[in-house]
């Protein structure tokens, strides 16, 4: 599944439910389906609030499965980039204190199995996001 999202607030929950909505065929839990949808909501925050930060800007979501129930999500943006991200994946820590508890790195890390930054200043961001859905029965 691929999918592009304008930058606004309301799509935070709009893209959340899209990619939790292409899962199912992996017949994952309720905790596991809000597990996804609390990590890509952050990771299309930061696009919003971060990488298009006083702009307008596009957001792009690709979704895939793979085998043993493996979902990968990748969110990226075309935004003013990230210039350390160690750093900026440190927990607590935010470019925006007063308004942002600089906690969504860790909310993503702990929510999935595994996490993926990618950033070039300037020309934007990739997050990939890995969650092993541990289903009984699989279609
Ligand atoms: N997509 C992005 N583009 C640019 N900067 C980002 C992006 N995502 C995260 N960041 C940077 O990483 C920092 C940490 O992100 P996060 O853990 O979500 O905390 P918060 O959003 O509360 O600041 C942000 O403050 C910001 O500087
Ligand atoms: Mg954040």
């Amino acid at each position: 599944m691929e999918c592009t999202w304008a930058r606004h607030w309301v799509n935070e929950s709009f893209a959340a439910v899209a990619v939790s909505g292409f899962v199912p065929t992996l017949a994952p839990t309720v905790e596991e389906i809000s597990d996804i949808k609390t990590a890509v909501s952050e990771a299309v925050t930061n696009c919003t609030v971060h990488a298009y930060k006083n702009t307008v800007g596009r957001i792009y979501i690709w979704v895939g499965i793979f085998a043993d129930g493996l979902v990968k999500i990748r969110i990226r943006d075309r935004g003013c980039g990230i210039e350390d991200i160690a750093q900026a994946m440190t927990p607590l820590y935010s470019s925006d204190p007063g308004e942002r508890a600089g906690l969504g790195f860790a909310v993503m890390q702990s929510f999935c199995d595994k996490l993926a930054v990618r950033s070039v200043v300037g020309k934007g961001t990739t997050v990939t996001l890995t969650k092993k859905i541990e289903s009984k029965e699989r279609c």
